[in-house]
C-alpha cells in the first residue's frame, strides 16, 4: 500500500511517521510545506498523478486559533481551499483521503457528548475554515474519511504540554482555565488508530470522532501533567472570563467515540494513561 502523509513534520505527521515506521507493508511518502505546498493546486495534482497512492492522510493545517482571528486568507487557503486541492487530485487519481478536523467546528455550548452528526456551528475562524474544508472534501472527493479530533499533545511540536512544562521552569504559580472540558489526547494514539484504520480491508468513507477516553478541564489537564511529571507546581483554578484570548474555546468540546470504536474495532488508551507515556518520552 502506498501513503501520502502531507503535513508530515508537526504533531501528528510526526506521530505517523513513528507509528508507520516499521511497517514494511506500508511504503510512506512524507511531505511538508518545502515539498509539497498543499495550498498550490497544480503541484497537488501533478503530485499525486504521479505518485499513484492509495490513500493520503492530510495532517497539513493552519492551527494557530487566535492568529486565524487575524489571518481569515491564510486559515482559509491551508484549512479549507488547499483540501478542496487534495480532494480534486485524489477524485482524479483514485486515491482514498483521511483527512483531520477539529472539535471547533462545534458551539461547545452542548452537555453531552458530541456525535458525528450533531449541527455543527463554529465560533471562530479557525473552526469554520476547517468546517469548510469538510464540506469542500466531502463534495469533492466521496472516498474520503473525515476524523475530528481534540486536544492534540506529543513529544512533537508545540503544544500544552510541553508549555506547562516550560512555564514552571520560570513560574511559582501558573493560572489554568477550568470551566473548559474536554479530552487530552496524545497524537501517538491517533497516528496509530489511523495505521489500524488504513490497514483494514474495507474502507468506511464518513465523519469520525476520536479522542483519548475520559474528560478533564484545562486545570485538570495541567494538574496530571505535574503531578506525573514529578514537579512541585501551583495550579491556579481561572475562569474563561479571567483568561483573555483573541478566538473563543469551545466551553464543552466532548466528543463521542462510539462510530469510530464500532466502525474498526479500536481500544482508545485513557488520557492519563497516555500523559504519563508521553511524559515519560519527553523526560528522557
Ligand atoms: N493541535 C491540536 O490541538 C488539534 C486539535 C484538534 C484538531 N487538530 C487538527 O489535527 C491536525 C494535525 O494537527 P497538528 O497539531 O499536528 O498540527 P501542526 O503541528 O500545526 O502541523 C501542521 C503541519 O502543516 C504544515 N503546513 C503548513 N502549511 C502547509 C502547506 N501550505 N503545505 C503543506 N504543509 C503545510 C506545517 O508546517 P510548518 O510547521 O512548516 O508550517 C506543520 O508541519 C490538523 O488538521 C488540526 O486542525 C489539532
Amino acid at each position: 500500500m502506498k501513503v501520502l502523509i502531507t503535513g508530515a513534520y508537526g504533531q501528528l505527521g510526526s506521530s505517523l511517521r513513528k507509528s508507520l515506521a516499521n511497517d514494511s507493508e506500508i511504503e510512506a511518502v512524507y511531505t511538508d510545506y518545502d515539498s509539497l505546498d498543499i495550498t498550490n493546486r497544480e503541484a497537488v495534482k501533478r503530485f499525486l498523478e504521479d505518485g499513484k497512492f492509495d490513500v493520503i492522510i492530510n495532517c497539513a493545517a493552519y492551527t494557530a486559533v487566535d492568529k486565524a482571528e487575524t489571518d481569515e486568507i491564510l486559515a482559509a487557503a491551508l484549512n479549507t481551499v488547499a483540501v478542496g486541492n487534495l480532494a480534486e487530485a485524489a477524485a482524479a487519481s483514485g486515491s482514498k483521503v483521511i483527512h483531520i478536523s477539529t472539535d471547533y467546528v462545534f458551539s461547545g455550548q452542548g452537555f453531552r457528548p458530541y456525535e458525528e452528526n450533531d449541527e455543527p456551528y463554529p465560533q471562530g475562524i479557525y473552526g469554520r475554515t476547517k468546517l469548510e474544508g469538510e464540506a469542500l472534501l466531502t463534495s469533492l472527493c466521496q472516498n474520503a474519511m473525515i476524523i475530528r479530533t481534540a486536544w492534540l499533545y506529543s513529544e512533537f511540536g508545540k503544544n500544552f504540554v510541553k508549555t506547562m512544562l516550560s512555564l514552571a521552569e520560570t513560574h511559582d504559580e501558573i493560572n489554568v482555565v477550568a470551566d473548559q472540558i474536554g479530552t487530552p489526547t496524545y497524537a501517538g494514539d491517533l497516528a496509530n488508530a489511523i495505521h489500524t484504520i488504513i490497514r483494514k480491508p474495507d474502507w468506511k468513507p464518513g465523519v469520525y470522532h476520536f479522542t483519548d477516553e475520559g474528560v478533564a478541564s484545562w486545570y485538570d489537564f495541567s494538574k496530571a501533567i505535574f503531578e506525573l511529571a514529578g514537579i512541585e507546581e501551583k495550579v491556579n483554578p481561572i475562569t474563561t472570563a479571567e483568561f483573555s484570548s483573541a478566538a473563543k474555546r469551545p466551553q464543552y468540546s466532548v466528543l463521542s467515540k462510539a462510530k469510530i470504536k464500532k466502525a474498526f474495532g479500536l481500544e482508545i488508551p485513557y488520557w492519563r494513561d497516555s500523559l504519563a507515556k508521553c511524559l515519560k518520552l519527553l523526560q528522557k
